[in-house]
C-alpha cells in the first residue's frame, strides 16, 4: 500500500465517532522521505479546517523550531495520533486511539524515518505505554525497528513559557541526531 493509498483511506474513514463531526481529516504532510517524523497528538480547529497539521499557534512554534535548525515543513513529515479532531480538543480516547493508530504504523513503516519524535504525552504513551514525559523527555528509546526521540508538546510552551528554552534545546539535539 502507498502513503497516498494510506491517506485516502484516512480521509474517509469511519472507524470511531470522530468522524462525525469533522470538516477534514488530517492524515499529515510531508516528504515521502523524510529522515524526522513528527507526532503530535490531534487536529485542533485550524487543523480540522483546513486538513493540514500543526496550522494553528502550535504549528507556528513547530515551524518555527524546525527552521531555526536548518530544517522545513517540507524535509520533515508532520502528523499526530489521531487524524480527526476530539470535541473542543479533549483528549483522545483509548477507543480512538486504537482505532486511528494503524494508520499512524502503516505511514512510519512506509516512511521509514531516522528517527520519530514525539511531541507530548499523548505521543508518547502511544510509543511507550506507561513513560511519563517528566520522565522520558528529551531522551531516546527504541519503538519496534525505530528510535524515538520524546519531547514537549509545541502547544505547552504557548501556556508555559519557560518551556521554550527547552524545547529549543531539545530541537537542537533532534538535529545532531539525523544528520
Ligand atoms: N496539535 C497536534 O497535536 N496536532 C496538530 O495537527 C495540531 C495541533
Amino acid at each position: 500500500m502507498s502513503l497516498e493509498q494510506v491517506h485516502s483511506q484516512i480521509v474517509s474513514c469511519t472507524k470511531c465517532s470522530l468522524h462525525e463531526n469533522r470538516t477534514n481529516a488530517v492524515p499529515g504532510e510531508g516528504n515521502r522521505n523524510a529522515k524526522i517524523f513528527f507526532v503530535g497528538e490531534a487536529p485542533g480547529r485550524n487543523e480540522d479546517l483546513t486538513g493540514k497539521p500543526f496550522v494553528g499557534s502550535a504549528g507556528k512554534i513547530l515551524t518555527q523550531l524546525l527552521e531555526e535548525n536548518g530544517f522545513s515543513r517540507e524535509n520533515v513529515f508532520i502528523t499526530s495520533i489521531l487524524k480527526c479532531r476530539p470535541p473542543k480538543n479533549r483528549n483522545p480516547h483509548q477507543n480512538e486511539i486504537k482505532a486511528c493508530s494503524p494508520y499512524l504504523t502503516r505511514q512510519i513503516n512506509l516512511i521509514k524515518p531516522k528517527l520519530l519524535v514525539s511531541l507530548g504525552q499523548t505521543a508518547l504513551s502511544f510509543f511507550s505505554k506507561n513513560s511519563k514525559l517528566s520522565e522520558k523527555r528529551g531522551t531516546l528509546f527504541d519503538f519496534e525497528n525505530f528510535k524515538v526521540f520524546s519531547t514537549y508538546h509545541p502547544a505547552a510552551v504557548i501556556y508555559n513559557r519557560t518551556l521554550l528554552s527547552e524545547l529549543k534545546k531539545d530541537f537542537k539535539k533532534i538535529s545532531k541526531l539525523v544528520v
